[in-house]
């Protein structure tokens, strides 16, 4: 069976990874279809240690190609200008025919559900096309995408055609970032934003049309949107709704927005030749590299574009990349490698668009940002690696992780279909044809796989109560909105009757996830907010904070555990991290000498900045608790107390409110001399149980903070601290209370 290394391999013991990568150095090439090594020259022979079989299997079913592409056959006038031949440009992608009856359909129907191939022109095209028709003089029109890159990159390519400055008539709004003015009438924005923005303004009066894109993602703000914006069409009969998607089934979407006419793009793809494993791969990332060097020596110029499952697994792949092609040096033609991941700063962005030089290659190695999101022109060649990380969520156990897991039919086909779009492409499958055939036939909502509590707390605080019947597209299990429930419960988010409490409203305004959101609002009484939005900011930014380069490992280990003296935890090490920088006055010097990632550090200080103006909106005063790591502690302790593990004498953890085996994350500072108790950030899911972001904590804290969540027997005892050795050691005299009683939880939903 097909088994990719989990998520955590590759971001777990640096010096197993390591080990991996000198063992993948001077491996080998694989032969596709009847090339093999003989047929190549003998300069590359001593890399074709190992080879992976190809299979061709089929030529993927594609919709007629070429009678569209006649219709506009630019004059070649070298005085163009640049903005002229962007609109020439425009009127050759697949969308323009059909331009004149899709502003019918749209000025006809309410609500139109709009299908067609990634690249034909939906996004950068119909809200232009409102535009010229007037719409904007009615309101804005909004555009949804799924990602924060996806939402940048389509905004400024727009403004670019429509000759203006990116945030003036064209702008986009994601978390923690507006590029937006009082100009602005095309607004391209995460589904996220959008949602942000419904709080502040229910029936989205200042919006003409909006036009909610990559519906086939279904990501959880894009299915609340749906029930959300559904409701408002009914008393707002101006607004205009588009749904569109890259996937054909659009019946589904049709039928939920009460038989919306689906207005149909006819696709215009290239044969697409697919290529199966003749065996199961161990490995796919191993498999991925050997597969890009074989096609850069043996193909015909074209991108490569590899879907692999993460950041950490991409820059992973890269850095083992440029290793490997500068053993190469001259005798190879130039990879130009390209890393695209939805956290992935703008500036890096631009590359992956800019053209490829002539007698040059380039890879981009992406998540599934690239399977619809984001189009890249020029690729010829798709590796596909047949996983996806995704968010799996237990509502029994109320566990959330993030695992790799094998992709769907619809994705594997979507995948393959970026290399046909330019001129007859190749995917090359890292499995086996009998794997496909195991994967599942529709792509799981994302709804379905997650922690609803900021779903809920979202609702609750639009004025939906009534969350067993709300309009979902597809409806969460009564559990798992039961567990949200509960969650936001203990959380002091809302009341015995579900209602939000004055604390659930500061928290609903704070574009975070509940946990870190209380720890924010718990600052105000400690004293210490200064320090916990930091914190809070430098988790947002994600697990790149810390570099560790190749050569010089041990300085940088040395360098990190400056910030962990004394045992402080991950989050205090991270807040210490944020204000060194700061006192270096934000110097990028600092940051190389440290090994820590100026531009990760920016981007918190961004996100920082951000929160700084919304503690005033929630009335939470900027305090410094110069540094006193007792308070600290205790905000943490106040948002994660949900979290808490205790120390078994085997050296693994137990959750308390899940008695979840668990183990602290090899690459926590406190993984070395592990506390007795602790408060987790995450759980990850990979070949173990990890506790990533680990704080030590007090069990006394607990009852402290959370007198309705845990009880201590004989907490008197403990308090005065003559416990017994058996009770320090935790030994089973903390318990978690069943918080809310069964029927107060059917009144919260029901409410
Ligand atoms: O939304 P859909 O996938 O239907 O297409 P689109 O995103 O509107 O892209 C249409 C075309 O615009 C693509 O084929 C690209 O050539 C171009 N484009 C671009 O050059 N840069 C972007 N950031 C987005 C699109
Ligand atoms: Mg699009």
């Amino acid at each position: 069976r097909c088994r990719g290394p989990t998520a955590g391999d590759k971001m777990n013991p640096f010096a197993e990874q390591e080990a991996w990568e000198d063992q993948q150095i001077g491996k080998a090439t694989l032969k596709f279809g009847s090339k093999n090594k003989k047929e190549m020259t003998d300069d590359y022979q001593f890399v074709f240690e190992d080879q992976i079989e190809f299979i061709k299997a089929s030529v993927m079913d594609v919709d007629k190609f070429g009678d569209k592409m006649s219709i506009e056959s630019p004059k070649k006038s070298k005085a163009k200008s640049e903005l002229a031949k962007l609109q020439e440009n425009r009127k050759a992608l697949p969308i323009y025919p059909y331009r004149d009856d899709l502003l019918k359909a749209i000025e006809k129907n309410q609500v139109v559900v709009i299908v067609g191939d990634t690249g034909s022109g939906k996004t950068t095209q119909i809200p232009q096309y409102l535009h010229e028709a007037g719409y904007t003089k009615r309101g804005k029109v909004g555009c949804t995408q799924p990602r924060r890159v996806a939402a940048m990159s389509v905004a400024a390519r727009v403004a670019q055609e429509m000759g203006v400055k990116l945030g003036s008539e064209v702008g986009y709004s994601i978390r923690f970032e507006d590029c937006t003015s009082g100009k602005t009438v095309l607004k391209y924005m995460t589904d996220g934003a959008l949602l942000r923005e419904l709080l502040a303004e229910p029936n989205l009066a200042s919006y003409s049309v909006i036009m909610v894109d990559e519906a086939h993602e279904r990501t959880m703000s894009t299915d609340i949107l749906f029930g959300l914006v559904k409701d408002i069409a009914r008393f707002r009969k101006d607004i205009k709704l588009l749904i569109s998607s890259a996937t054909l089934d659009a019946e589904k979407f049709s039928d939920f927005f009460d038989s919306a006419p689906i207005f149909r793009i006819p696709g215009r793809l290239y044969p697409v030749e697919i290529q199966y494993t003749k065996s199961p791969q161990a490995d796919y990332l191993d498999a991925a590299i050997v597969t890009v060097l074989q096609i850069h020596v043996t193909q015909p110029p074209g991108d490569i574009l590899v879907f692999l499952t993460g950041q950490e697994e991409i820059e992973t792949t890269e850095e083992i990349l440029k290793h490997r092609v500068r053993r190469f040096g001259t005798k190879i033609a130039e990879l130009i490698i390209c890393p695209i991941f939805a956290n992935l700063p703008t500036e890096l962005q631009a590359k992956i668009f800019k053209p490829t030089p002539v007698g040059a290659r380039k890879i981009v190695l992406a998540t599934n940002i690239a399977e619809a999101s984001v189009t890249i022109d020029g690729i010829k060649y798709v590796i596909d690696s047949g996983f996806c990380k995704m968010k799996s969520y237990n509502p029994r156990t109320g566990m959330e992780s993030l695992q790799v897991t094998p992709i769907s039919k619809p994705s594997a086909k979507q995948r393959a279909g970026r290399s046909g779009r330019t001129g007859p492409g190749k995917c090359f499958r890292l499995y086996t044809e009998f794997n496909y055939i195991s994967f599942d036939d529709n792509t799981t909502p994302e709804i379905l796989l997650t922690n609803l509590a900021s779903v809920v707390l979202s609702l609750k605080s639009l004025g939906v109560h009534d969350l067993l019947n709300f309009d979902f597209m597809d409806p969460p299990t009564v559990e798992a909105l039961r567990k949200a429930v509960e969650l936001l419960f203990a959380l002091n988010a809302l009341n015995k009757v579900g209602e939000l409490t004055r604390v659930g409203r500061q928290m609903a305004e704070l574009p975070l996830d509940p946990m870190l959101s209380k720890m924010i609002v718990a600052s105000d009484k400690y004293k210490c907010s200064d320090e916990v939005i930091s914190i809070v900011s430098m988790l947002s930014v994600g697990n790149s904070i810390f570099y560790r380069p190749k050569d010089k490992q041990v300085h940088a280990d040395n360098a990190r555990r400056n910030f962990h003296t004394g045992n402080v935890g991950d989050l205090i090490a991270l807040m210490k991290v944020y204000n060194a920088w700061r006192e270096t006055n934000y110097s990028t010097q600092w940051c190389y000498e440290n090994y820590i990632q100026a531009r990760s550090m920016k981007r918190a200080r961004d996100i920082r900045d951000q929160l700084e103006g919304l503690l005033e909106r929630v009335e939470i005063e900027l305090t410094c608790s110069a540094n006193d790591l007792e308070a600290i502690k205790k905000c943490i302790t106040a948002g994660f107390f949900p979290h808490s593990a205790r120390l078994q004498k085997n050296g693994s953890y137990r959750t308390m409110k899940c008695q979840q085996i668990a183990y602290i994350h090899p690459s926590s500072g406190l993984a070395q001399e592990p506390p007795r108790w602790v408060v987790y950030h995450e759980l990850v899911l990979t070949t173990k149980e990890y506790m990533r972001n680990v704080t030590e904590l007090k069990p006394e804290w607990l009852v402290e903070i959370a007198p309705h969540y845990y009880q201590m027997k004989d907490f008197k005892d403990a308090a005065s601290m003559k416990m017994s050795k058996g009770q320090r050691n935790g030994a089973g005299n903390l318990t978690v209370i069943n918080l809310v009683p069964e029927a107060i939880r059917e009144i919260a939903l029901e409410l």
